[in-house]
């Protein structure tokens, strides 16, 4: 897979503009970011390992396969459980861990203050997800606490990215594949993604 994939998808593209759109509602932008979030998971998955098994048909026995491989997936709360659902309905007995962190509104600067990871993140590929991917704060203090932790096949699943936020991934973890809907044009001062659709976690959980 390459370092980055940006989706170039109909259904995204409408999708997106729904979500960027300021009048669009909960509702409305929960379903949405649903859908989105079903195809950023399956192009996050499309090269997963696979072993071959022996299956038996009603009529012969024949070659099947499972994944080889543990999944993990970890948001970044709050605004990352968005994209939860969407890899556990391809991969339901996927683990998910929980880091929680929020952006400092004057500094930018990321705050941790929660942690919770299953065990086995050096066996298996750790799928971080956060809709939006700003100054890269968050996404680099999770991917750097994940690799102390052990996690060592990491992938970080975007709604919308900065350059500035791609950039700084890129060059601090270049072993890390990006895959996000939509490379946006800027930060603003306010280091906001410009267009953007403003703040994921509060229009996604109705709290604006
Ligand atoms: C937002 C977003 C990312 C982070 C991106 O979280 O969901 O976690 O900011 O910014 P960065 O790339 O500059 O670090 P927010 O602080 O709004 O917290 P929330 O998820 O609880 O809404």
């Amino acid at each position: 897979m390459d370092k980055i994939t940006v989706i170039d998808h109909p259904v995204v593209a409408r999708d997106l503009s729904i979500l960027r759109n300021k009048t669009t509602g909960t509702d409305e932008f929960r379903a949405a970011l649903g859908r989105i979030a079903t195809i950023l998971a399956y192009f996050s998955l499309k090269d997963l390992p696979l072993r071959t098994t022996t299956i038996n048909t009603p009529i012969t026995a024949t070659d099947g396969c499972e994944i080889d491989t543990e999944i993990i997936v970890v948001p970044i709360l709050r605004a990352g459980l968005s994209l939860v659902d969407a890899i556990i309905n391809f991969i339901p007995d996927a683990k998910v861990g929980h880091l929680g962190m929020y952006r400092d509104e004057e500094t930018h600067n990321p705050v941790d203050y929660y942690s919770n990871l299953p065990e086995g993140l050096d066996n298996g590929l750790t799928l971080v997800v956060d809709p939006m991917l700003a100054t890269g704060g968050s996404a680099d203090d999770a991917i750097g606490f994940l690799k102390k932790q052990g996690a060592n096949n990491i992938r970080f699943i975007s709604l919308i990215s900065a350059p500035e936020g791609l950039e700084r991934i890129l060059k601090k973890y270049p072993d890390v594949q990006i895959i996000t809907a939509a490379v946006d044009e800027k930060l603003n001062e306010q280091a906001f993604i410009v267009p953007g659709l403003g703040d994921a976690g509060d229009r996604f959980f109705g709290t604006t």
